[in-house]
């Protein structure tokens, strides 16, 4: 067996000392779910998983595969379908689909940042994020987590120093946090600035608004906001990402985006499955299942008396801090002989003493097992 240079095992050493150290463990389905993406149960939804082959049967061939990248041989019908379909729904005046919101937001922010524009996001951006700005080298800062105040500052400290675009960046649902920012008063920063206002939807998609188009939309701020970014791969249960924004946006995007342009297309049953699942998120209870689920978690953090530890939220995350990798490892552990399937999430994933449980709601948890998890979380904690 080759061995490995020193540094790689003295940073797996690292990672093993702070209980931080990652394995893949086979999934479960055997526990109640409060930890999977999948808020509306859609990954298992045979309505979907039928009309999508049904789409794939119709065609005079069969495809396992798109054979090319978009631009050279893999652009197949569906994705035309879906693009329109998708600017159609989420008003925008068009739309790119990606292979995932990871190349989304890579090949987005890679491809129209400059040199000599300054980027400003959210502390607490997802790392497709980051790593799309990291790629572009812009010059960059990070405003305090949700805070305008501080948001504002950056910006007139950037103003003094650049001659090219201002870009701003936030999530409308925060991955770990599950808070979003206050998205109108941000329109209007990005506005009177002459900034150019990035949202990653991606825990909006699906859960906020009457059809899960997102909270840009709920709000009527569509035509107010440079780039939108929807991934499928979360409440749509599938897999894939879109960019929504102008008709030049998405053609600049198409000439200059890397990972659009040198990845192979999705498999047109995937294509199928992105379109059957949008079909079913208009016409869906689950959606307001969920909404139900959201209110009766948030009421039960109160009747056990755990609001103080809990970060206030209104959508399908909810998170609570329990500082300490060990810490939060035990009573996940714990959560999990006990029946649920609740994550630890863990520094540097999130700040030190921000470790915390991050519990995920779904449309198809039950009453039961959302008082029993509480229950159980309250009388751990007064225990230890
Ligand atoms: C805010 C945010 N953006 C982008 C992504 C990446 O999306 P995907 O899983 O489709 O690559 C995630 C995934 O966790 C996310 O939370």
């Amino acid at each position: 067996m080759k061995k490995v240079p020193n540094i790689i095992n003295q940073k797996l050493e690292k990672r093993f000392k702070q209980h931080s150290f990652r394995i893949l463990k086979e999934q479960n389905d055997q526990l109640v779910d409060f930890s999977s993406n999948d808020y509306l149960g859609f990954s298992k939804s045979r309505v979907i998983y039928d009309k999508a082959h049904q789409l794939v049967l119709e065609e005079d061939q069969a495809w396992n595969g798109s054979t090319g990248s978009r631009l050279l041989t893999g652009n197949h019908h569906f994705y035309i379908q879906l693009e329109q379909q998708l600017a159609e729904f989420h008003q925008a005046e068009a739309a790119l689909v990606f292979n995932s919101g990871y190349d989304a937001n890579i090949g987005l922010l890679s491809a129209i940042l400059q040199r000599n524009d300054i980027v400003i996001c959210d502390e607490y951006a997802h790392a497709s994020i980051r790593d799309g700005i990291q790629i572009a080298r812009t010059k960059n800062y990070k405003f305090k987590h949700n805070d305008l105040e501080d948001l504002k500052k950056k910006i007139r400290h950037s103003r003094l120093q650049n001659k090219g675009s201002i870009y701003i960046i936030t999530e409308s649902i925060f991955s770990m946090d599950g808070d979003s920012p206050d998205l109108l008063e941000l329109v209007n920063i990005a506005e009177k600035n002459d900034a150019f206002l990035i949202i990653d939807e991606a825990h909006a998609t699906g859960v906020i608004g009457k059809n899960g188009e997102g909270l840009v939309q709920k709000m009527d701020l569509s035509d107010r906001v440079f780039a939108r970014i929807h991934t499928f791969g979360k409440a749509l249960g599938t897999h894939g990402a879109v960019v929504l924004g102008s008709k030049r946006l998405i053609e600049y995007l198409t000439n200059f985006s890397r990972t659009f342009i040198y990845t192979t297309a999705l498999p047109p049953h995937s294509v199928a499955t992105i379109l059957s699942a949008y079909e079913e998120m208009k016409q869906t209870q689950a959606i307001q299942d969920l909404y139900r689920n959201i209110q009766l978690f948030k009421t039960q953090i109160v009747n056990n008396q755990l609001k103080s530890i809990f970060i206030e939220s209104n959508s399908a995350i909810q998170s609570c801090i329990i500082p300490g990798n060990k810490r939060v490892k035990t009573i996940a552990k714990a959560l999990y002989d006990a029946g649920f399937d609740v994550k630890p999430i863990l520094a540097p994933t999130v700040p030190e003493n921000k470790e915390r449980l991050r519990f995920c709601l779904h449309s198809f948890n039950t009453e039961n097992s959302i008082n029993i998890a509480l229950h159980f979380l309250s009388e751990w904690i007064n225990k230890n």
